[in-house]
């Protein structure tokens, strides 16, 4: 296949450059030919680079040598007389100019031996061809091979023909490292109200097992497809394509996710009325900036609701006032009351709850819309469903009042960044006005990739992978959470990518998870995504791991709560820290009661949905629908 071929190719390279290394055994061994590089290879791989097809041995030569080098070498020049175009080298920022005249060699030998010895060129790295640093230099060859010579004779540097020069030692111990601020141990991020870099903090944290909502499988990630739909890609595309775009995305993507979202989502749209985005997160920061400017100040928000979501609409200055959501979904009573113009919501699968807006709330909401209002859907994660009817999208039947948002990010991988918005006509063209601004548009490489793979049907197979590996994590999840937290209500199966569970007892959510995070799970407390008091619990990812690490995972939180859990110290209430000065309160967050201090009454004060759910107390929990509290509409 020709994937392999390519992955046989990286391969070798990395395999010849270990060889390299292993048989000079990391010892420093002078060359009588050091500094004698193969520059007609080199040369060859630049007119590669610069252009023309060439043989696979040559593209691995310049794939290795751009690997392990800091700035481009290779450039398209013709010889070493042509000094035009640069006077130093960005390879170590080299500026002949430095050098004493007369002692050039010497000036160079010195300035590599500092970067390797200061491990900017670490053992293994491989030195430009000495033809080529001369050009860049505007220096003689003899000037290099000379300094390379010096090199090779105290043992730092090895070179042949076959392989180039590489680093083979060291000359001395690496500087000692720069006096660091005294690490913060990650269960610290616990300690106080979420910062706007958490997540960032939480992803970085080491732990054994990792069950942070909002992924999908990443192993499962579809490199071959991938592949496959570059190479198709790169083999069609014109000159004109690597120039800049339309801002609102490649055209056949556009055209693709219409009819991706007719397909799976029920929405009709013109690919015109596609804007494509940097996933959900830019759309929601795309779109506060137009609000703003619109005079919307304040934007509803579902308690509890995603905290990230909250964290991009304050990023521009927006309010998030918060609107409980019961086993109905979003009460839409209470939006109206709140006054707010728009309203960000997660209608197929609530995040964290899993609660589906049922038809009678979506009735509701029809009718708030109609008097005026902005709905923001957020279809994060809607096309994981296992056991319940598929829920069509809002934008479906509401176009003029839905500004209707998803992504990749829970169908391929986060790290693609690509997502799209579809507004009302009324937003659009500000919405492009501000994408424009923001970026000029998402890179046009991932978008036409992503086309393709739509059109060939492989993101469609790729759901249905993933769905079948998801629902035998999911299931395993429930399976594990009753063999081992049997007094927690389990909420959310039929669909997504995690569950939520919550506890009755009074529970420092976050003190177990920090507590979970020491003993090497990582998961996130519920707190951190209400802004009002309510129960305790975990939001818990299963679709990224394996049977077997939930199953651990989820053992080990169970012994951290049957050891009990130590208050984190003193927080200040989550549901106030993070709100706008009480001034600017809407009167239903001005009623609400303190987070912490008061969580009996905060217990009481739960929807009443959320409290009756039935839970995984005794022995193995009922699974996926019937367990959950997900009505289908
Ligand atoms: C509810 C919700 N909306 C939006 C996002 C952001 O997604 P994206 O990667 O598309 O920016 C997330 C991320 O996990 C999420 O949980």
């Amino acid at each position: 296949m020709e994937e392999r071929g390519i992955f046989a190719s990286i391969n070798d390279v990395l395999a010849v450059n270990a060889k390299q290394v292993d048989r000079l055994g990391g010892a420093p061994q002078a060359s009588s030919a050091a500094g004698d590089v193969d520059d007609t290879r080199d040369e060859a791989g630049v007119a590669q680079i610069s252009g023309a097809a060439g043989s696979t041995s040559r593209a691995k030569v310049m794939t290795r040598y751009a690997a392990r080098h800091n700035g481009p070498v290779g450039r398209a020049r013709s010889g070493t007389d042509d000094r035009s175009i640069t006077s130093g080298s960005d390879f170590l920022q080299l500026d002949i100019g430095d050098a004493p005249a007369g002692g050039r060699s010497q000036w160079l030998a010195e300035r590599f031996r500092q970067a390797i010895a200061d491990r900017r060129l670490p053992v293994g790295t491989r030195l430009p061809p000495s033809r080529v640093l001369a050009a860049e230099l505007g220096v003689s060859r003899g000037v290099v091979t000379e300094a390379y010579r010096r090199l090779s004779e105290a043992g730092h540097i090895d070179g042949n023909r076959r392989s180039g020069t590489i680093v083979v030692s060291a000359p001395a111990a690496p500087p000692p490292a720069r006096p660091t601020e005294p690490a913060t141990p990650p269960t610290a991020l616990f300690a106080g109200p979420p910062g706007v870099d958490v997540f960032d903090s939480l992803r970085v944290a080491p732990a054994r097992i990792d069950l942070s909502p909002g992924l999908p499988d990443l192993a499962a990630f579809p490199r071959a497809a991938w592949l496959r739909a570059e190479r198709t890609v790169l083999n069609t595309l014109a000159p004109a394509d690597f120039g800049y775009g339309d801002p609102r995305g490649a055209p056949a993507l556009r055209a693709a996710v219409a009819g991706w979202l007719a397909r799976n989502r029920g929405i009709q749209a013109d690919p015109d009325d596609v804007l494509i985005v940097a996933g959900v997160s830019q759309a929601l920061s795309l779109l506060a900036q137009v609000l703003r400017d619109d005079g919307i100040a304040s934007v509803a928000v579902e308690d509890p609701g995603s905290l990230g979501v909250r964290q991009h609409l304050r990023n521009w200055r927006l309010d998030t006032t918060p609107i409980p959501v019961d086993a109905q979904g979003l009460r839409v009573d209470d939006l109206r009351a709140s006054g707010a113009r728009a309203v960000v919501l997660t209608p197929a699968h609530q995040f964290p709850t899993g609660v589906v807006l049922d038809g009678d709330r979506r009735r509701q909401l029809a009718r708030w819309a109609d008097a005026g209002g902005l709905i923001i859907e957020d279809d994060y994660d809607a096309e994981h469903r296992y056991d319940r009817p598929p829920v069509p999208a809002l934008r479906s039947w509401l176009p003029d009042h839905v500004c209707y948002t998803g992504s990749v990010s829970k169908l391929l991988a986060p790290a693609i960044r690509v997502g799209w918005v579809l507004a009302p006509a009324r937003y659009r063209d500000a919405l492009v006005n501000a994408k424009r601004n923001a970026d000029l548009g998402n890179a046009a490489l991932p978008q036409l990739v992503l086309a393709q793979m739509i059109t060939s049907g492989d993101l469609e197979r790729q759901l249905r992978l993933l769905r079948r590996r998801h629902v035998r994590r999911r299931d395993a999840m429930i399976a594990a959470i009753g063999a081992h937290l049997p007094t927690a209500t389990v909420h959310g199966a039929a669909a997504g990518l995690h569950l939520m569970i919550t506890f009755d007892s009074a529970v420092d959510d976050a003190a177990l998870a920090s507590a979970a995070l020491a003993n090497g799970v990582k998961v996130q407390p519920l707190s951190w995504h209400s802004q009002r008091a309510g129960r305790p619990g975990l939001v818990l990812g299963y679709a990224a791991s394996s049977p077997a690490d939930i199953e651990a995972g989820i053992a080990v939180i169970g012994q951290v709560l049957r050891r009990g859990v130590t208050p984190a110290r003193a927080r200040t209430p989550r549901a106030l820290a993070d709100q706008p000065a009480v001034a600017d309160q809407p009167q239903a967050l001005a009623d609400q009661p303190q987070a912490l201090a008061d969580q009996p009454q905060a217990l009481a004060d739960q929807p009443q949905a959320l409290a009756d759910q039935p839970r995984a107390r005794t022995g193995r929990p009922r699974r996926n629908s019937r367990a959950a509290p997900t009505p289908t509409r």
